[in-house]
């Protein structure tokens, strides 16, 4: 989604209360693609209220998946019902497949038509389609498939097969996304496909097809799964985003005297960098875990500020908190310091979130140094608040409006409707928490 308004952030005191996020928008994508896949209904609640989430729905339904809106509501989110249409059951999409901003969406679909003997062209917006996607072509040709892509770019026009064989495949880059489309197109496979990942990435995947009754094998970083298993529908509860929740997280850590308690927040191991980050640059930080559902442990975490010390992220660490860096980077901003290498993939996100996450907190009168794979943030002076661009970016508009609250003046976010697609609900609620 791309919108072109602005909104003016004013600085804060300290941050205050309890916040339940938006379901899960990793999750959300995967359930309601299973779910188009599985045999028998699905209820789903708790469902992403973010443009994202919204545009896998728009292309489920364009290959004639039925799925309806049951409710939504502010506090749990979308609930929705998805008749599905089995294995190979979807249908030719009649016109090219729009997946809107999301990466996810054009990347794991791609690995369930890839097992579908039609041909679906799928493209997005401006950022999307600048966004590669030779990642899953590769894997997914070798098992069969064959595309054409704008050189490696959407659109993408992919002509499925039902004969696709299962790899052996390891990814250059570490990504959960590229892991998925895989995974999913060899559920559909002759024989075995195998993923043996560089660095582990969120893993949601591999849980959500336990939970929709398929067998998968996970030794180390590798995960596996035998092509021909059918998937059952259920009932499913999105857990709240916790990459959504960080935003609060880091505002209470950043602004003394600040105290916030976040609720049904997802706490997936593969997830949780952030606490650790948060931990180590000096935050208060207190997690009770509820049952896990569907396999994704849920639970609460309450964030107090206690001063701030500076830190590093390296490479490994940086799949487990990639979504998380452009906040971390505002939260050195409020006095504290972080340096972050072997994050080159943030050049390949909704924007190159490193030159435009520099160019922003610069324009609001902070330190920052770019690297080709990451960057070094000191938080010397107070930020002066100023103008800056979003880029069509969800995540650089709530990161700039956390940084902007330690500023001494005003801060302008143009294009800061992006967040919509992740957190429609975020400025109303940056309001709510203000003490
Ligand atoms: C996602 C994986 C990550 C992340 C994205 C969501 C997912 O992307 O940045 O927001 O749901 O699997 P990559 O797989 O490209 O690293």
């Amino acid at each position: 989604m791309s919108s072109t308004f602005a909104v003016t952030v004013q600085p804060a005191a300290c941050m205050r209360g309890r916040v339940r996020p938006p379901g899960d928008k990793s999750i959300s994508h995967r359930y309601a693609m299973l779910a188009a896949i599985a045999d028998g209904p699905s209820m789903i609640h708790g469902y992403s209220t973010g443009a994202d989430c919204a545009s896998t729905l728009h292309c489920l339904r364009a290959l004639g998946v039925p799925i309806e809106q049951i409710k939504r509501d502010r506090a749990t989110g979308i609930q929705l019902e998805i008749l599905g249409v089995q294995m190979r059951g979807l249908h030719p999409p009649g016109a090219p497949l729009d997946a809107g901003n999301s990466g996810s969406t054009m990347r794991m679909l791609a690995g369930i038509l890839a097992a579908h003997p039609f041909s679906a062209t799928m493209t997005g917006d401006s950022s999307l389609r600048r966004r590669p996607m030779r990642r899953i072509i590769v894997p997914l040709e070798r098992m069969g498939a064959r595309f054409t892509s704008d050189d490696g770019r959407p659109p993408l026009t992919i002509l499925g097969t039902d004969r696709l064989e299962g790899i052996d495949f390891q990814p250059d880059v570490p990504s959960a996304q590229v892991k998925s489309a895989v995974l999913f197109a060899g559920l559909h496979a002759g024989g075995i496909t195998r993923v043996v990942e560089p660095v582990p990435t969120r893993d949601h995947s591999e849980r959500a097809l336990v939970a929709f009754g398929a067998q998968v094998l996970r030794a180390g970083t590798s995960v596996a799964i035998r092509g021909g298993q059918r998937l059952l529908g259920g009932t499913f509860h999105v857990p709240g985003d916790i990459s959504s929740a960080a935003f609060w997280m880091v505002a209470a850590a950043a602004l003394p005297g600040s105290d916030v308690t976040i609720e049904h927040v997802g706490l997936n191991p593969s997830r949780t960098g952030i606490i650790d980050v948060l931990q180590r640059m000096g935050a208060q930080i207190k997690t009770a875990e509820a049952p896990a559902q569907a396999g994704e442990p849920i639970g609460t975490v309450q964030v107090r500020h206690a001063g701030l010390q500076p830190a590093e992220i390296a490479p490994h660490e940086v799949p487990g908190v990639i979504d998380e860096l452009p906040v971390l980077a505002a939260l050195a901003t409020h006095g504290g310091e972080l340096s972050v290498s072997g994050a080159q993939e943030l050049r390949v996100k909704e924007s190159d979130r490193i030159s435009a996450l520099a160019e922003g907190l610069r324009l609001m009168g902070g330190q920052i140094d770019e690297q080709p794979d990451g960057f070094h943030v000191r938080g010397r002076a107070r930020l002066r608040g100023g103008e800056v661009d979003a880029k069509n970016d969800h995540r650089l508009a709530m990161a700039f409006a956390i940084a902007a609250l330690g500023a001494t003046g005003p801060t302008i976010i143009h294009d800061a409707g992006a967040a919509g697609v992740s957190y429609p609900e975020f400025f109303t609620v940056l309001e709510s928490l203000r003490a």
